[in-house]
C-alpha cells in the first residue's frame, strides 16, 4: 500500500473503528495505524476479528461488541476507557445489507438491518460523544452510502438506514460544534465482501461499467477519505455527507 501522511495530527489519536475486522473499517484501521494512530476495532464476528488481530499487530486492540446492543456498546467504551484512557476519533462504520424486493422485507429483516446499520450508529456516536465533550475535542465519522443519497432497487432498508445515518450526522454536527465534528462517508462499489456475497461477477462487471471511473474503490480509498477527515487537514468540514464514488452521482 503506497501512500503519504497527511498530517502529524493523527499521531497518538485514540481510535475506535467498528466493523473493523474487514473491508473497509479494516483498511481505515490499517491507514490510521500507519499514521501514528492508536486503533481499537469493535466487531461481532469473532473468529474474523482474532484473524486481524493475529495478522495485524499495529492494531492495538480488539473488542468483541455487536453495535446493535446498547449494553454491550456501553460496555465496549468502558473497556476503551481501560485501555486507551479514552477515544479521540471514532469511525462507527460497522453495516449489513441484504438484497431483497420492498415487497419482501419482513420486520425481522428491517430490524436487522436498521438495529446494526442506524441504532448501532446511534449508540456508538453518542457513548464516543459524551466522553468527547467532556474531554473537549473529537472526531465522529460514519459510513453511510450512496444508497443514503439516492434511491436504489432492492435496499429499501438498507437505504433508508443510510440516510437516517446521513441526516442523524447533520444534527450532531450542529449540536455538537464547536467541539466535535461529525461527517459521513458515502462510499458508491466498494469491492469488499459485502459487494462480493451479493453480485454475481456478471453483475459486478454490470456495475463497473456505469460507473464513470469504470471500476469499484478499493477499500484502501475509502480508507484515505477517512483519515483526511479525521486528520486536521479537513479539521474546517463538519456536517457533510461526502460521497466517494467515482462520479456515480454526478
Ligand atoms: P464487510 O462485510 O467487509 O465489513 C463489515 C464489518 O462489520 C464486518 O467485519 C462485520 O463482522 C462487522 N459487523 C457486522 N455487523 C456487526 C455488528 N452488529 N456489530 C459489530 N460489527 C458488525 O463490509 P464493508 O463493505 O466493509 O462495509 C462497511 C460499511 O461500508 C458498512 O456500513 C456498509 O454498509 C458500508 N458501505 C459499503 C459499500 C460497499 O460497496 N462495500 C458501499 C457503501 C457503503
Amino acid at each position: 500500500m503506497g501512500f503519504g501522511r497527511y498530517s502529524d495530527s493523527l499521531q497518538n489519536r485514540r481510535v475506535v473503528v467498528t466493523g473493523g475486522a474487514s473491508g473497509i473499517g479494516l483498511a481505515t484501521s490499517l491507514r490510521l495505524a500507519a499514521e501514528g494512530s492508536i486503533v481499537a476495532v469493535f466487531d461481532n464476528n469473532e473468529e474474523q476479528l482474532k484473524k486481524t488481530l493475529e495478522e495485524h499487530s499495529e492494531i492495538k486492540y480488539g473488542i468483541l461488541v455487536d453495535v446493535s446492543n446498547s449494553d454491550e456498546v456501553k460496555d465496549a467504551f468502558k473497556e476503551v476507557d481501560e485501555v486507551m484512557g479514552g477515544v479521540d476519533i471514532l469511525i462507527s462504520n460497522a453495516g449489513i445489507s441484504i438484497r431483497n424486493k420492498f415487497i419482501d422485507i419482513t420486520p425481522e429483516q428491517w430490524k436487522k438491518v436498521m438495529g446494526i446499520n442506524l441504532d448501532g450508529i446511534f449508540y456508538t456516536a453518542q457513548e464516543a460523544a459524551k466522553r468527547m465533550l467532556i474531554q473537549g475535542s473529537g472526531v465522529i465519522l460514519m459510513t453511510a452510502s450512496t444508497n443514503g443519497l439516492t434511491g436504489h432497487p432492492y435496499y429499501a432498508d438498507y437505504n433508508a438506514s443510510k440516510a437516517g445515518v446521513n441526516l442523524l450526522a447533520k444534527t450532531m454536527a450542529l449540536e455538537l460544534a464547536p467541539t466535535i465534528r461529525v461527517n459521513t462517508v458515502c462510499p458508491g462499489y466498494v469491492l469488499t465482501a459485502m459487494q462480493i456475497a451479493e453480485y454475481s461477477p456478471e453483475m459486478l462487471e454490470q456495475v463497473n461499467e456505469n460507473i464513470p471511473l469504470k471500476r469499484h474503490a478499493t477499500p484502501e480509498e475509502i480508507a484515505g477519505v477517512y483519515a483526511f477527515l479525521a486528520s486536521d487537514e479537513g479539521v474546517y468540514i463538519t456536517g457533510q455527507n461526502i460521497p466517494v464514488d467515482g462520479g456515480e452521482l454526478a
